[in-house]
């Protein structure tokens, strides 16, 4: 099989190489292509993937391309793991909205919007030239927001499916506390992107959570950054993007107090591209367990597998709601559990979910369909509306302030200001 990788020269390449080493037989991959612009990145990337490869006995080969057009000729699936803008692009998402009292994070609030302004149009381009070139293949995106992302490339009609680590980093975890194998733990994960609660996890068909929070509650708690006893009192696990809202004005002041996410990233990437130019190193160096993207790879693995292998498993990815939260639109983009085939994938169906979630979680909804509407046709008042009707913005004045700000900011990356 063949697969591209959009973002190929990501420092986080060498994770997604280790996993598909691991899991070849899950996977059988006979070519990776890395298709990047950074000429730099992209030649220190793949030689480190070729070593990684070789040293694992795996008979992939990898190439490199700066187009999409070139590089996703005749691939059969394309994961874009873009940033644009980079990491400077981001250090405004997470430093903007706070200077204003707002969290600053690249994927939730002001931040998230900034990014899908930037992203959306790009990823849309993308997607027209693989469907072009590789119209079979399966798109899977993990480029970030993934919810907005994923909805803008269901909505022009592409085959995409969206990806996150957050479902499967649980799972793993939850196994770990459990002393069993993850494959043997399927979650209640439901929500929206960066947006969900675990509400039940059941091993060999049996609801652990209740016995998961008494035993692990203080272990989980400190993961997500809430406190236990809250987690033990909801009976639910709320992802760490739910501190954003549960703690926001906490968050914000110590954001205030210390460096950005993005200037200790780039700091780890020079750390690791330093170390990918290095002839001698050929497995994934224990720095890249230090940035957020652990077991990406072994959900890439088994999405992938399943699509091309028809093999009807369970797995948490983003997809079209059609009805499974009744309380959603049909083309909003929901992240829950979902057997995957070579036709897609289907939600499986979920259970009423309780006033405090729904609430959060149809307020998003409107405020990602907006963040789209703004992305796709720009104007300062379409990013301003998506703000107002974003739960942790949604004042007039601070609305159309921020707005003004991040256009500016942002203006280098978007064709219409
Ligand atoms: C998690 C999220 C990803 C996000 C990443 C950021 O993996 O699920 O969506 O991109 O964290 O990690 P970083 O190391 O860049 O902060
Ligand atoms: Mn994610
Ligand atoms: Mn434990």
């Amino acid at each position: 099989m063949k697969l591209a990788v959009v973002g190929g020269g990501s420092t986080y390449t060498p994770e997604l190489i280790d996993g598909f080493a691991r899991l070849r037989d899950e996977l059988p991959i006979s070519e990776i292509v890395l298709v990047d612009p950074d000429e730099r990145r992209l030649a220190l990337v793949s030689a480190m993937a070729s070593r990684m490869l070789r040293r694992a006995g795996h008979p992939a080969v990898v190439s490199t391309a700066a187009t999409v057009d070139q590089g996703a000729a005749g691939a059969q699936a394309v994961l874009l793991q873009l940033r644009v803008g980079g990491q400077a692009a981001r250090n405004v998402d997470e430093t903007l909205p706070p200077a204003c009292g707002c969290v600053g994070q690249e994927t939730t609030g002001a931040g998230g919007l900034a990014k899908a302004l930037r992203t959306v149009p790009v990823v849309l381009d993308i997607a027209e030239r693989v469907a072009k070139v590789a119209p079979d293949a399966w798109i899977v995106d993990f480029t970030n927001p993934v919810g907005i992302v994923t909805r803008a490339l269901l909505q022009a009609g592409h085959r995409a499916i969206g990806l996150c680590n957050v479902a499967i980093g649980f799972q793993r975890r939850f196994a770990a506390h459990l002393g069993v194998a993850p494959e043997r733990v399927s979650l209640g994960h439901v929500g929206l992107n960066h947006l969900t609660w675990e509400r039940s996890v059941h091993v060999d068909g049996r609801d652990v959570l209740p016995e998961l929070l008494a035993d692990h509650g203080e272990e989980i708690a400190a993961d997500i950054g809430l406190p236990a006893p809250l987690i033990r009192r909801l009976g639910v696990v709320p992802s760490y993007y739910l501190r954003y809202f549960y703690e926001h004005d906490a968050v914000v002041a110590e954001q205030l107090g210390k460096p950005s996410r993005a200037a200790e990233v780039a700091a780890l990437e020079e750390s690791l591209l330093r170390m990918y130019a290095d002839p001698a190193v050929d497995t994934k160096p224990e720095l890249l367990a230090s940035r957020g993207g652990a077991f990406y790879s072994e959900a890439a693995v088994a999405l992938i597998a399943s699509l091309a292998g028809d093999r009807g498993d369970v797995q948490v990815v983003n997809l079209r709601n059609d009805g499974t939260l009744p309380f959603l639109p049909d083309d909003a983009v929901i992240e829950v559990p979902a057997r995957v085939g070579s036709s897609g994938a289907t939600a499986l169906p979920v259970d009423p979910v309780e006033p405090l979630y729904a609430g959060l979680i149809a307020h998003v909804t409107a405020y990602e369909a907006l963040a789209l509407e703004a992305a796709l046709h720009g104007g300062a008042d379409r990013v301003a509306d998506a703000l107002l009707a974003h739960p942790l913005v949604g004042q007039a004045s601070l609305s159309a302030d921020l707005a003004a700000r991040l256009v500016t900011a942002n203006r280098a990356f978007l064709p219409w200001a």
